[in-house]
């Protein structure tokens, strides 16, 4: 999604924007601009593509002053052209926006009756038309803004330069986070924290509805009926991740590998070593006396919602009601008294994930978040946090956030299975046993199958359609598997329940056809396998994810056979995401696509 930063203060800014927006990058864009004011003249640059096209273009025409914003964009209305990318200017006011302005037409047709001439297709331009038209009415800029922002439906980050206040810019956000950095003797907007961590660690997170004024040594937050308000500042942890590839080509493989470590990371925050049983504090959340849990998430959070759903209902007896954000927010689920909600989020911030928190939120339901971004709005807005300890994770797929997400939802679900009495001490202590040694056999499995997975991945780059199965826990890692392989390679790929194969898709099988089989030696084992046989049978070519027994177990053909070591049931998805996950990124580095920023695609979705 679209990054903003501001910068008001002593320096040349111009090469201080591009380096934050560079820290943006990970969030996904297609054009990128900056706008400084310099001896009261508001000026820009834009650029199609990549930063470095920018960068480019500032080296031929550099632009000098000491306050000004910059944008890095993900189009939504209108293509990715430099004409349509900010920051967009009307009359000496510039602004830079993330997000959608929802009734930006019935705006743009009313401007227009009253003259403006538009010059993007973006929504964005009836901002900068809005805020001018104000001006000309002769209010002053904050007035001006409060109007503007009464008017505006939809979500929205802003960051506004007034070509006659060289001293001043103004930020608001509604839905979309907007962070001010406090420096010395400079301050500072950005879309996040990791953005800003140059210059400062010290943020001020906007409230939803607030509007801000920062010049170079103050900053006046308002909120939404314009009163003036405090918000506290604090210290961000964004300042202390190193965001660099160290030794790896893409921050997709670096994130891969440093899954050992980071699940290792986040089972420790849960999990009492010594005692050999999960330790966690539910806080409000009464696992005991609910009736159901409502669970909701987008992507592959959504998928480890789907495996923590196998996990609350057979450990924990504990119904579980999950919906893609999207379709929760709106399909108006009777939440009932003994219910509790939990949400999964990488960035905390994903527009529907957070629309259906809010929604839970009006039905008195009290909230847990899984998430990785401790400062996001869905963080906030929760009564439980229950953290994961995965660090940034920059590249656009979702790998080690996953396997993080599996973690802690594994340790609710034990917890959840303690207190409702489903799950015996002996259970509970096996488990957490095998969980404590997932992160070394980890390291071993990453090191052991990636000469396999880079062969196989150099065939499956040949073709233009795979299929993931996978039943039990297996089954939403088979959704996962083809929504990585097809986010970052670009080739078609479905996931199914292996059973639901002879409902349908068994009518796509043959031999251009891959069947990717995620199948550990399980109590659904042997159902598989007559699945496998449907396969093989209409000349499909089978890859089989097993274990030492499953391979054993098997004497079907296959292209290829990724072994991984016997695991216990709850380590089981969290293990086999990492073939998932690496025949995803080989075969995306053989395409030759972008691993790191797919087209299209954007890391923080904070639009519907
Ligand atoms: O930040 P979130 O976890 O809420 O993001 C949810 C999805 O947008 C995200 O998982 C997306 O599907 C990834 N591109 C998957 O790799």
């Amino acid at each position: 999604m679209c990054g903003i930063v501001g910068i008001v203060g002593k320096r040349e800014v111009a090469p201080l924007l591009v380096d934050a927006l560079k820290r943006l990058e990970y969030r996904g864009y297609d054009s990128a601009g900056v706008a400084t004011i310099h001896e009261g003249h508001l000026d820009r640059r834009r650029a199609e593509g990549k930063l470095v096209n920018l960068d480019q273009k500032l080296g031929q025409y550099p632009l000098a002053g000491r306050i000004g914003i910059g944008h890095t964009r993900w189009a939504t209305h209108g293509a990715p052209t430099e004409n349509n990318a900010h920051p967009h200017f009307c009359s000496g006011i510039a602004v830079v926006h993330n997000g959608i302005i929802e009734n930006f037409a019935p705006l743009r047709a009313e401007l227009i009756a009253d003259g403006a001439e538009f010059h993007s297709q973006t929504d964005t331009e009836v901002v900068a038309q809005l805020l001018a038209a104000y001006r000309k009415q002769g209010l002053a800029p904050r007035d001006a803004m409060q109007k503007a922002l009464s008017r505006l439906e939809g979500a929205y980050a802003l960051a506004v330069l007034f070509e006659d206040q060289p001293d001043m810019i103004i930020g608001a956000r509604s839905g979309p986070p907007l962070a001010v950095g406090h420096g010395s003797g400079e301050m500072f907007l950005g879309s996040d924290a990791i953005a800003l961590a140059p210059f400062t660690d010290e943020i001020t997170y906007l409230n939803d509805g607030d509007w801000v004024v920062i010049t170079c040594d103050r900053l006046e937050i308002y909120d939404q009926a314009g009163q003036p308000v405090e918000r506290p500042s604090q210290i961000s942890r964004g300042a202390a991740y190193v965001v660099d590839k160290g030794n790896h080509r893409h921050f997709m493989e670096k994130e891969i590998y440093e899954q050992p470590e980071v699940v290792a990371h986040t089972l420790s925050h849960y999990i009492d070593f010594a005692e050999g049983r999960v330790r966690l504090d539910t806080g409000r959340i009464d696992f005991a006396n609910l009736d159901r849990l409502a669970m909701s998430a987008c992507g592959t959070a959504y998928y480890a919602g789907l495996i923590g759903k196998y996990w609350f209902e057979r450990f924990a007896r504990l119904p579980v009601e999950i919906d893609v954000a999207s379709e929760f927010r709106y399909r108006e689920m009777p939440l009932p008294g003994k219910m509790a909600a939990l949400f999964i989020s990488q960035s905390g911030e994903t527009a529907d994930t957070l629309a259906s928190l809010r929604y839970c939120k009006d039905n008195a339901l009290t909230i847990g978040a899984v998430v990785n971004v401790q400062e996001s709005t869905i963080a906030r807005e929760s009564d439980v946090v229950f953290p994961t300890l995965a660090g940034p994770e920059i590249g656009v797929a979702s790998t080690k956030a996953f396997t993080c997400q599996l973690s802690v939802l594994a340790a609710l679900a034990m917890i959840a299975g303690r207190a409702r009495g489903t799950l015996s001490i002996e259970d509970e202590t096996r488990m957490v046993q095998a969980l404590v040694e997932a992160p070394r056999l980890f390291n071993e499995v990453l090191n052991a199958i990636q000469p396999q997975v880079e062969t196989l991945s150099r065939e499956l780059s040949r073709f233009k359609d795979v299929l993931y199965l996978g039943r039990g826990t297996s089954f939403p890692l088979a959704l996962e598997g083809a929504l990585k392989l097809k986010e970052i390679s670009y080739i078609h790929a479905e996931g199914y329940a292996a059973g639901e194969l002879k409902h349908g898709p068994i009518a796509l099988i043959d031999e251009n056809m891959p069947v990717i089989v995620i199948a550990p030696h399980d109590r659904h084992f042997e159902k598989t396998v007559s699945n496998m046989q449907e396969v093989a049978a209409r000349g499909g070519q089978i890859i089989l994810i097993t274990d030492e027994k499953g391979a054993a177990a098997t004497t079907l053909e296959t292209m290829a056979t990724i072994v991984l070591p016997q695991v216990d049931d709850i380590v089981a998805p969290i293990l086999y995401a990492l073939p998932v996950q690496l025949i995803a990124y080989h075969t995306a580095v053989f395409m030759g696509t972008d691993v790191d920023q797919p087209r299209n695609l954007a890391k923080s979705v904070t639009v519907e």
